[in-house]
């Protein structure tokens, strides 16, 4: 088809007003990780009524949806958004506030899934034009790592039958302007992973250390040493952080206590580097507790992977939307975050990218950040995702296909 580019803008603003009251009826029935029951049960019927080919509920045994838009061939390309809202008590006066106490779609997942709602419909409309499959992921549980959303579906073989050849995914993100998008080629965002480490002291009074073993000191020495891990052992061109964020003992002034427990995170890019934190991690602890005569017990938790964004998908994503919206409104995102997202799991099997919405409009108060209660998103992001989304699935299938 030619010209699509303006054919796809012109069916996203179109279906503007839907793609509101889809988001706007997420966001007042916003449901935690893993309960998406209810905008599941929204999503494929929407997606039947659009006349998506197949529809799968359910899927690997999760709330997630899978739809599948049928092609003239075989290439396929994959959709991702992410369903699930956060505990957390919305504080906006917005008349489309969340109706749920204590739960909320501060992150924008609400957004996410009515813009992909909103591409599955552009998509469904241009079928007879659609060179390969495109396959629509509604993934439950991004938010939480103990129900692993993406990695649950990926086992389950999401990303076969037909097989993906690449995948984007859309994140809203309120330090870009509506209007604009961005990305960024290689490291995007980094892993997360964490530990847990419990000091085995000797508990006594607090007159006669001698006694016992003190693991408060020894867990001051342990915070101390772990801070040198990123700065000692990892090159300093390579983004790293550790964080302790957490440490827990004693209950007296006046009495050594028996344990002390630390926790914290680790996140870098590098997956030669994550192989190494749990070694250097425990390597201190078992040292300095060795020199106190204390024992320990350590624990180490892969979180998600880091998402790193392949070099071809990224390369034609940008230039795909530079043709869609403008050169202006596409940015080349120039650092990396520490940040964390499970869309990591698709990306370590097929290439793709993750792609930056702006949502924010200061004139109109909209500027809070992700994961506050007083987030919003200024909806007229929704169509340019939309259009965005199903632009990047025709032309990938259309030039590869
Ligand atoms: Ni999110």
């Amino acid at each position: 088809m030619r010209e699509v580019e303006k054919v796809i803008k012109k069916l996203s603003q179109e279906i503007k007003e839907d793609i509101i009251s889809w988001r706007r009826h997420i966001h007042m029935n916003p449901e935690l990780s893993g309960q998406e029951f209810g905008t599941a049960k929204f999503v494929a019927d929407l997606l039947r009524e659009f006349g998506v080919d197949e529809v799968v509920e359910n899927f690997g045994g999760t709330t997630a949806v899978v739809g599948l838009i049928k092609g003239k061939h075989s290439e396929t390309v994959a959709l991702r958004a992410d369903m699930d809202a956060l505990p957390m008590e919305e504080k906006t006066d917005k008349p489309y506030a969340s109706k749920v106490p204590k739960v909320m779609h501060s992150c924008g997942h609400d957004a996410h899934t009515s813009i992909l709602l909103g591409a599955a419909k552009i998509l469904t409309t241009l079928k007879e034009y659609l060179q390969g499959n495109v396959k629509l992921i509604f993934q439950p549980c991004e938010e939480r790592h103990d129900c692993d959303g993406a990695k649950k579906l990926v086992e389950a073989g999401v990303l076969e039958n037909p097989k993906v050849s690449a995948i984007f995914g859309m994140h809203v993100f309120p330090d870009l302007p509506v209007g604009y998008v961005g990305t960024r080629e290689g490291n995007f965002l980094a892993f997360s992973d964490i530990f847990r480490v419990k000091i085995k002291g000797k508990g006594t009074h607090a007159a006669r250390p001698h006694q016992g073993i003190d693991p408060v000191l020894i867990a001051s020495q342990v915070v101390n040493a772990m801070h040198h891990v990123v700065s000692r052992r990892v090159d300093p061109l390579e983004p790293a952080v550790l964080t302790i964020g957490k440490i827990n003992g004693g209950f007296a002034e006046n009495i050594i206590p028996d344990t002390v427990e630390i926790g914290g995170t680790v996140r870098a890019f590098d997956l030669e580097l994550r192989k190494q934190f749990p070694v250097w991690i425990e390597d201190v602890v078992a040292g300095t507790t060795k020199a106190y005569g204390a024992g320990y017990e350590f624990q180490y938790e892969a979180g998600n992977p880091p998402v790193i964004n392949d070099k071809r998908t990224t390369r034609f994503a940008l230039s795909m939307m530079r043709q869609l919206l403008g050169d202006d409104k596409v940015v080349e995102i120039e650092k990396p975050s520490m940040g964390g997202e499970d869309f990591s799991e698709y990306l370590m099997k097929v290439p793709g990218t993750f792609i930056r919405l702006g949502v924010s409009n200061p004139e109109k108060g909209i500027k809070a950040p992700l994961h506050s209660p007083f987030f919003d998103i200024d909806e007229d992001a929704l169509p340019i995702g939309s259009a965005v989304m199903s632009y990047l699935a025709y032309k990938w299938v259309e030039e590869f296909g």
